[in-house]
């Protein structure tokens, strides 16, 4: 069954289209390399022994989506396809929310006009904002987002759950990750971030890698055991896993019309000092790193309920903590060989 992955070039779109493969799909990536690299598709090729099928186009033009739907037979469509820089959006909203719930709203649109009926949507624990209790359960409120990216995540949402309440037919998911990282275990495909990292992870490899001089460590005044922020850090290949559980479940359904919601996470948390240490103890490295101020906009703590996926879709996070790091790390230093 063919796949179309929007996106399909990104972090978590690569990892996916290695476990698409896996699980005998067939995937074909949409990606206008805005926010990847071209690179990657070497990586996937050493990985998978054969070049994936690709066009390199924006599925925000509805013509173009319709005609590589309708070439390709694709049957259902997982999107990742999206800016998600927290930091950028408050400083750049239009460009996020026409480029996140415009490709959304398009996709829909030529997804119904074509008859295509599954998707998966990437979705994001930022649309809790700050809970009130943790873990978060998916029934747990939405909050304003805190974030333009993270309204159009919000947005994305119900776009998707009113268009299948229009009883038009499409059985959709939406899975909202908690915080990625980690690489493929063979250092081949990992997150490329484009110039200063905003994310922990690639910032302490880069540091690590004697890339970056330190790594600022944004406060350590929050209510935690060591006063740094508390996050769910899952291993991106696990995050992959679950959208291949998503697609799964999707084709067993019976009837025309779905929606659902999943987080995918480890359903623990862990805080930033417990990351870098572990990050130091599996790979026997330093990382040079300093207590700074709070970083605007941070959320305190959040991890995520996640015995809905395992009970619905059949998915639970297997890597540890200790494993993603190992992981990225040797991502990190493979990139550097060249
Ligand atoms: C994690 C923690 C920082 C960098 C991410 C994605 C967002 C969404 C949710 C998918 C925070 C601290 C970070 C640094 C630091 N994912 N930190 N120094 O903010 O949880 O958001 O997950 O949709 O797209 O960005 O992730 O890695 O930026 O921060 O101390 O140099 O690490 O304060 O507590 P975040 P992050």
């Amino acid at each position: 069954m063919k796949i179309l992955v929007t996106g399909g070039a990104g972090f978590i779109g690569s990892h996916t289209i290695v476990e698409l493969y896996n699980s005998g799909f067939e995937p074909i990536i949409i990606d206008n390399f805005s926010n990847s690299d071209p690179s990657v598709l070497l990586g996937l090729e050493k990985i998978l022994g054969f070049p994936v099928k690709y066009y390199w186009d924006d599925c925000n033009d509805a013509v173009i989506l319709e005609e590589i739907i309708r070439k390709e037979n694709i049957k259902g469509v997982i999107h990742f396809a999206a800016y998600k820089a927290v930091n950028e959006s408050i400083e750049h909203p239009l460009k996020y929310y026409i480029n996140n719930v415009g490709s959304t709203a398009t996709l829909l649109e030529v997804m119904l006009k074509t008859g295509v009926k599954n998707l998966v949507f990437s979705s994001s624990c930022t649309v809790y904002g700050q809970p009130e209790n943790i873990p978060v359960l998916e029934t747990t409120p939405r909050q304003a987002a805190t974030s333009p990216y993270g309204n159009t995540k919000v947005i994305c949402e119900d776009l998707i759950r009113d268009t299948v309440g229009s009883n038009i037919p499409l059985k959709a998911i939406s899975l909202r990750y908690f915080n990625p990282i980690g690489a493929h275990h063979s250092g081949l495909i990992g997150e490329l971030p484009r110039g200063i990292p905003s994310n922990l992870v690639p910032f302490i490899t880069q540091v690590a890698a004697g890339l970056r001089p330190k790594l600022m460590v944004f406060g350590n005044d929050y209510d935690t055991p060591d006063g740094t922020c508390i996050r769910d850090f899952i291993h991106v290949v696990d995050l992959a896993k679950a959208h291949i559980m998503a697609l799964k479940f999707l084709q067993e359904q019976s009837g025309t019309n779905s929606y659902d919601v999943f987080n995918v996470g480890t359903g623990q948390g862990n805080t930033v000092m417990e990351l870098i240490n572990t990050f130091e103890k599996v790979n026997k490295i330093k990382v040079n790193y300093e207590i700074g101020v709070r970083r605007a906009g941070d959320i305190e703590k959040i991890y995520g309920n996640v015995e809905k996926a395992e009970q619905l879709l059949g998915w639970k996070a297997e890597k540890t903590l200790e494993e993603s790091l190992e992981d990225v790390w040797r991502w990190e230093m493979k990139l550097r060989q060249g």
